[in-house]
């Protein structure tokens, strides 16, 4: 028995922030914010709440898995920006689709939260407990950001990607996945008093390309498979440079290493379902190929997922 994808959808607000307007905003450039992350522009959500936007990209994935809300036995929605404390924007998204019958909940895990939802996924899959699952990660970081702080309001945007994954008999799978977490290193990434992030980005982004590496080659010999052997590497969009020194840690050439920070900056928990969603619509992801995810986000929280599309 596998864990198969079979539909996947994203909602991307319509108004776009590009490093320009930024400039007008905080004392930046066009230039510093390209050569340091890669990031030209990323959406702002304006009227769209997270429930919405989660709720688009959940009918977009149903459509395509051609599978009705009833139908779905698991709602995991992964995010740091929760419409409300209580209750879980999992359940708001639950009534949007009036997915009767479901169980549902929120995660958190920040940037690795899709990866940790798809893993408790698979698990709830693997154990005979659910066999079609939705699992989103969605993300309304713009009124999580400090609008005045520079070294952070420039990172972030808002959107949502979600996937839909349901019980196997053919050689789609998800083959290995390791999650971990050190709540020691809070201090490099964290919301503040007053909610805001804050990060300690030079020491973060040491600490991201080694953990991301060292998870990527548990899960890779995992599953016995060789870091030539993956089709496709999609990391957490935090920073190109990032995903570029990963690239080159694990040996595995830039084209087969997918990247679209540069038109929505860093959207946490709905980073790797939006790249994954585009991967596809691309043709970069065909059936059969092997596909490896990773992230590394606050928690610290990190891990990888290899799947067999
Ligand atoms: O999603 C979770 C995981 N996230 C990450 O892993 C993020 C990891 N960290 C990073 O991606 C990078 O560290 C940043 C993009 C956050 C920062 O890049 P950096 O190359 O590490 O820059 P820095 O923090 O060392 O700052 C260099 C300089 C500083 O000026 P001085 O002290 O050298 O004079 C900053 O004040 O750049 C300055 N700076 C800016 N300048 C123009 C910081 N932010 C900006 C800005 N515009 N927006």
């Amino acid at each position: 028995m596998g864990t198969k994808i079979i539909g996947t959808g994203v909602y991307l607000p319509k108004n776009v922030l590009t490093n320009f307007d930024l400039e007008k905003i905080v004392d930046t450039s066009d230039e510093w914010i390209t050569t340091r992350t890669g990031i030209k522009e990323r959406r702002i959500a304006k009227e769209e709440t997270i429930t919405y936007m989660a709720t688009q990209a959940a009918k977009e994935a149903l459509r395509e898995a051609n599978l009705s809300p009833e139908e779905l036995d698991l709602i995991i929605l992964a995010t740091l920006t929760p419409q409300k404390r209580f209750p879980s924007t999992a359940c708001l998204v639950q009534a949007q689709l009036k997915a009767k019958g479901v169980y549902a909940f929120d995660i958190s895990a920040a940037c690795s939260g899709f990866i940790y939802a798809l893993d408790i996924a698979d698990s709830f899959i693997k154990s005979g407990k659910a066999k079609n699952v939705l699992v989103i990660g969605a993300e309304k970081l713009s009124e999580a950001v400090d609008w005045e702080d520079r070294s952070t309001c420039v990172l972030f945007g808002d959107g949502a990607g979600a996937v839909v994954v349901t019980r196997s008999e053919d050689k789609s799978d998800i083959l290995a996945t390791r999650m971990y977490a050190e709540g020691s290193l809070e201090e490099l990434l964290h919301a503040d008093n007053c909610g805001y992030i804050r990060m300690k980005g030079r020491e973060l982004f040491k600490v991201a390309v080694r953990s991301m590496e060292e998870v990527c080659r548990e899960v890779l010999e995992k599953a016995g498979v060789k870091p030539e052997e993956v089709s496709l590497v999609i990391p957490h969009q935090a920073n190109v440079r990032i995903i570029n020194a990963l690239a080159e840690k694990l040996n595995i050439p830039k084209e087969k290493v997918f990247v679209n920070i540069q038109k929505y900056g860093n959207t946490s928990a709905a980073s790797i379902p939006i790249a994954l969603h585009e991967a596809i619509k691309e043709g970069k992801v065909k059936r059969g190929d092997l596909i490896l995810m990773t992230a590394m986000g606050g928690g610290l929280t990190w891990g990888a997922v290899l799947l067999r599309y």
